[in-house]
C-alpha cells in the first residue's frame, strides 16, 4: 500500500458562501517524491488501498473534513489511473491545462512509455513493424487487433486498392481554392467534404458501415493529397493506378503526369511505405483526440477525420516536419548553428529547435530512430548531398551534447528525420505534413472505431473559471 499526501491550493472560495479563503500552496510526497511549496487551505490525502480504491481526504480550513472515494483502474501497462468522475458530485473538478496527467479514455490500441522510448501497436514494437511489416499490413494490426493471415492480408489490401478512386464530383471541389493554397488546407475541405457523399449511406451504430468508412478513408487519402498537390502546381489529376501498392501508386499520382508512364523509384516507394508506416498512430495525441471529440457527438466519421487534420496541421504537432526544412533553410550555413542554439535556449526568444522535444517522449522517440536508419539508407542509395542535411546533422550532434537539451531531455522527435528524408526523396515541403495526414488516417479511424463501438459519452470538459461574476446590464446610455 502506497501513500501520497497531497495538499492541494485553490484560488478563489468554490462559492460566495464558501468561507476558504485564498492561498497558494502546493505540497506533494509519496514514496519517491517529495515536492513542498507554501501552504494552502485544504489537505488532501489519497491513500491507495491494494483492492484499487483510493480515499481523497480533504481537511479545509475552517477544520471540517471530507472524504472521497476514488477508484483506481489499472492498464495491462503503464501508470494506474484515478478515477475522479466522482469529483464534480463533491463539488470539484480537476484542473490539467493540455492534459499532462488525464487519462481521456481507455484504449486497446497503442502504448507508449516516454521515459523507456518504447511504441507498441497492438502489442508490438514500432521497431519491429518497421522492420517487418508494411503500411498496410500495420492498419490491419491497428483496426482488427492482430496481425492478419496470408489470406486476410491479401483480401484488405484488394479492398483498399479498389477504393482509392474518388468520386468525379470530387474533383470539381478543387476548382474552388486559390491555386497557392496550402495542401492541408484543401485536405481538411475535401476530406471534410466526403461527409456530404457518405453521410445517409453510413451509420455509425452498424460496425460493418464503420468497416466501410475506415476502408474509403484510408484508400482516398492518397489521392485527394496528390490531387491537392496537383492542382497547386497547375497539373492534371492523375488516377490511381491499381497495379501499384499503396506508397508507389501514391507516388504516381504525385508526379506522374498522363504523357507518358510513371517510373516509381522502388526504393523511394519503400521509404514513403516505411513513413507511412512509422506515423500510423501515436495514442492519444491532439489530432486523435481532437477526433474523438468531434466523434462523441455522434458525427459523421469523414467529418471527424477532417477535424482531426485540421490538428495536426499546426507547428507543434505535424505541421512540425515542413517547420524543420524551413528552419534548416533559415539557419543556412553550418556556421550559424551556434547562433540558433542560442535562440532556441533564450527564454526571450520565441523561437524552438523545431523537430526537438516532446510531450511524452522524455528518452529517444523510438520513431525517430528509425526514421534517422531510413534517411541516412536512403541518402546513401540515392547519393543524395545536400547542405541542408549537413546541417540537420550538425545541429543534431551539437543539441545532444548540449546541457539545455539534455537536462530537459528534449531529443530529436520523429519530425525531425521525417522531414529530412522526404526532402530527400523531392517531396515539395508543403506536402510533408499531408503525408503524416495519410499516415495518421488510420490510427485516427481505429481510435473513433473503437469510442463508437464501445460505451462512450460525449466529451465534454469543464473549466476553471476566471471572469466575471455575475453583474446587472448596464443600458448604452450609462456605460
Ligand atoms: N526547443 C527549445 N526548447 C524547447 C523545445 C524546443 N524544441 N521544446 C521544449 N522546450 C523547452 C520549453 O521551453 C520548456 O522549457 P521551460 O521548462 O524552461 O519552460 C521545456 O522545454 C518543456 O517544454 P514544453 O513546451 O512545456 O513541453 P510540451 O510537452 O508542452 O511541448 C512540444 C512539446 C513537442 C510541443 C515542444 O517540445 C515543441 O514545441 N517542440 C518543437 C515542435 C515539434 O518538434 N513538434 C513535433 C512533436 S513530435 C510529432 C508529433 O507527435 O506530433
Amino acid at each position: 500500500m502506497g501513500s501520497l499526501l497531497i495538499t492541494i491550493s485553490a484560488r478563489r472560495p468554490r462559492d460566495p458562501t464558501d468561507k476558504l479563503t485564498h492561498s497558494a500552496g502546493f505540497k506533494l510526497t509519496c514514496q519517491a517524491v517529495s515536492i513542498s511549496l507554501a501552504p494552502s487551505h485544504f489537505l488532501a490525502v489519497v491513500t491507495f488501498m491494494s483492492d484499487k480504491h483510493a480515499t481523497l481526504n480533504l481537511t479545509h480550513e475552517d477544520g471540517t473534513e471530507q472524504a472521497i472515494d476514488l477508484s483506481v483502474h489499472s492498464g495491462t501497462l503503464g501508470p494506474d489511473v484515478l478515477d475522479v468522475g466522482k469529483l464534480t458530485a463533491n463539488g470539484y473538478f480537476t484542473y490539467d491545462p493540455g492534459f499532462t496527467s488525464t487519462a481521456a479514455c481507455e484504449s486497446q490500441i497503442t502504448f507508449i512509455d516516454g521515459e523507456r522510448g518504447v511504441l507498441l501497436h497492438r502489442g508490438y514494437p514500432i521497431e519491429q513493424l518497421a522492420e517487418h511489416s508494411d503500411y498496410l499490413e500495420t492498419c490491419y494490426l491497428l483496426l482488427n487487433g492482430e496481425l492478419p493471415t496470408a489470406g486476410q492480408k491479401d483480401e484488405f489490401v484488394g479492398i483498399m486498392t479498389r477504393h482509392t478512386m474518388v468520386h468525379e464530383q470530387i474533383r470539381t471541389f478543387f476548382n474552388g481554392f486559390r491555386r497557392d493554397a496550402h495542401p492541408m488546407a484543401i485536405m481538411c475541405g475535401v476530406v471534410g467534404a466526403l461527409s456530404a457523399f457518405y453521410h445517409d449511406s453510413t451509420d455509425i451504430s452498424d460496425p460493418w458501415h464503420r468497416e466501410v468508412a475506415a476502408f474509403r478513408l484510408i484508400a482516398k487519402m492518397p489521392t485527394i493529397a496528390a490531387m491537392s498537390y496537383k492542382f497547386s502546381i497547375g497539373q492534371p489529376f492523375m488516377y490511381p493506378d491499381n497495379s501499384l501498392d499503396y506508397a508507389a501508386n501514391f507516388l504516381h499520382m504525385m508526379f506522374g503526369n498522363p504523357c507518358e508512364p510513371t517510373k516509381v523509384s522502388p526504393t523511394i516507394a519503400r521509404a514513403m511505405d516505411r513513413i507511412f508506416l512509422l506515423h500510423a498512430d501515436h495514442e492519444q495525441n491532439a489530432s486523435t483526440s481532437t477526433v474523438r471529440l468531434a466523434g462523441s457527438s455522434q458525427a459523421n466519421p469523414f467529418a471527424c477525420i477532417a477535424a482531426g487534420i485540421a490538428a495536426l496541421w499546426g507547428p507543434s504537432h505535424g505541421g512540425a516536419n515542413e517547420a524543420v526544412v524551413k528552419m534548416l533553410e533559415e539557419i543556412g550555413t553550418v556556421d550559424r548553428i551556434d547562433e540558433y542554439i542560442a535562440k532556441a535556449k533564450d527564454k526571450d526568444d520565441s523561437f524552438r529547435l523545431m523537430g526537438f522535444g516532446h510531450r511524452v517522449y522524455k528518452n529517444f522517440d523510438p520513431r525517430a530512430k528509425v526514421m534517422k536508419l531510413a534517411a541516412d539508407e536512403v541518402l546513401a542509395e540515392l547519393g543524395i548531398e545536400d547542405e541542408n542535411l549537413e546541417i540537420a546533422k550538425r545541429l543534431e550532434e551539437i543539441a545532444l551534447k548540449d546541457e539545455y537539451f539534455i537536462e530537459k531531455k528534449l531529443y530529436p522527435n520523429v519530425d525531425f528525420y521525417s522531414g529530412i528524408i522526404l526532402k530527400a526523396l523531392g517531396i515539395p515541403t508543403s506536402m510533408f505534413t499531408v503525408i503524416f495526414a495519410i499516415g495518421r488516417t488510420v490510427g485516427w479511424i481505429a481510435h473513433w472505431n473503437e469510442m463508437i463501438g464501445g460505451a462512450y459519452r460525449i466529451g465534454r470538459p469543464r473549466q476553471l473559471y476566471t471572469g466575471e461574476t455575475q453583474r446587472d446590464f448596464v443600458p448604452l446610455d450609462k456605460r
